[in-house]
């Protein structure tokens, strides 16, 4: 199995959707979306990550749901819940149950202080009551096998997950991604692979590897792979083309230029240092409107 990584901002759904062909050519057999909160009152199928159109009852909404028909009958799609609230993410699950979705996934991650500080994303590593709580609602509410985790080695160090083990052992995970850095290290530094074997070493449940992964055919074991798939996505031949399905179609999704734009901007720059983007960069980089942006690819 060949997972897309779920990078916020960039491999949303309607990335998803105008590059339904390449991600499949590429190996992925499904797709975790970028985190949605699992916050008190918060309604999943009102973000536009699970519902194209915005409906207030699950069964207006139900033939626009779990992606475009190309992407949904070939790739499977898994929502992704960030939050320390069982409660909110129970609510959170059921939801998406009553659209169709049958897995879910917990982030685990989120490196990001302002995230990690509040006990969400790789703050839970550090409040093993509240994760085992988090587990427990998502096994429950998902099913056994459907609720998967997606962690980093640590919060400081690599050896914090592997004293979790246990914990997360006694749940009848789907899986657990492990990205083989610690949440201090953000998304740069050497991944620590040897931390990582120790804790596939003593897992039940099955281990997807993250972190760094190149973007060809795993020979063993099950991977989860984003930024190198991105990246190649800039070495196409037909990458103006497919630009200009993604900015049509994000311009019908979201509300004037700016955001199109920036949406642009924020996948071009995984691009900036290959040869066909580094002299194009500095002038899409400045760009102010969508003309000027599609000049200058
Ligand atoms: C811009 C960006 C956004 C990300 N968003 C998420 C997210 O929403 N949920 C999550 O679990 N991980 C997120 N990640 C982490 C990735 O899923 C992945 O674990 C990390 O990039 C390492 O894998 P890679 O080297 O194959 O990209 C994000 C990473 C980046 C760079």
């Amino acid at each position: 199995m060949t997972i897309l990584a779920p990078l916020r901002g960039v491999t949303i759904r309607c990335f998803r959707e105008v590059f339904a062909e390449q991600i499949r050519e590429a190996g992925f057999t499904e797709a975790i979306t970028p985190f949605l909160s699992a916050n008190p009152g918060f309604d999943p199928l009102m973000d536009r990550e699970l519902t194209r159109f915005h409906s207030p009852t699950p069964t207006q909404t139900s033939n626009s749901l779990c992606g475009s028909p190309s992407l949904r009958d070939t790739i499977k799609v898994t929502p992704q819940f960030i939050g320390k609230d069982p409660e909110s993410l129970r609510a959170c699950l059921l939801r998406i149950k009553e659209a169709g979705y049958d897995t879910a996934d917990l982030n685990c991650g989120c490196p990001y202080p302002m995230v990690r500080n509040k006990g969400r994303g790789s703050g839970l590593l550090r409040t093993p009551a509240i994760l085992e709580k988090m587990i427990a609602v998502g096994c429950e509410t998902m099913g056994e096998g459907k609720f998967s985790v997606k962690a980093r080695l640590g919060f400081d160090g690599n050896d914090e997950l592997l004293a979790l083990m246990p914990m997360l052992n006694s749940f009848p995970l789907r899986f657990l991604t492990v990205h083989a850095r610690n949440a201090r290290q953000m998304y740069g530094g050497e991944c620590d692979w040897e931390a990582f074997r120790k804790v596939a070493a003593v897992a039940k449940m099955p281990i997807v590897a993250n972190g760094d992964l190149p973007l060809q055919p795993q020979k063993d074991g099950e991977v989860m792979i984003g930024r190198a798939f991105i990246r190649q996505l800039g070495m196409r031949d037909d990458i103006g083309e497919l630009l200009s399905k993604y900015i049509d179609a994000s311009s019908e999704e979201l509300c004037g230029p700016s955001p199109v734009l920036g949406r642009m901007k924020e996948l071009i720059a995984y691009w900036k240092d290959l040869l066909r983007w580094k002299r194009r960069w500095p002038v899409i980089k400045i760009a102010r409107t969508l003309d000027e942006l599609r000049l200058a690819y």
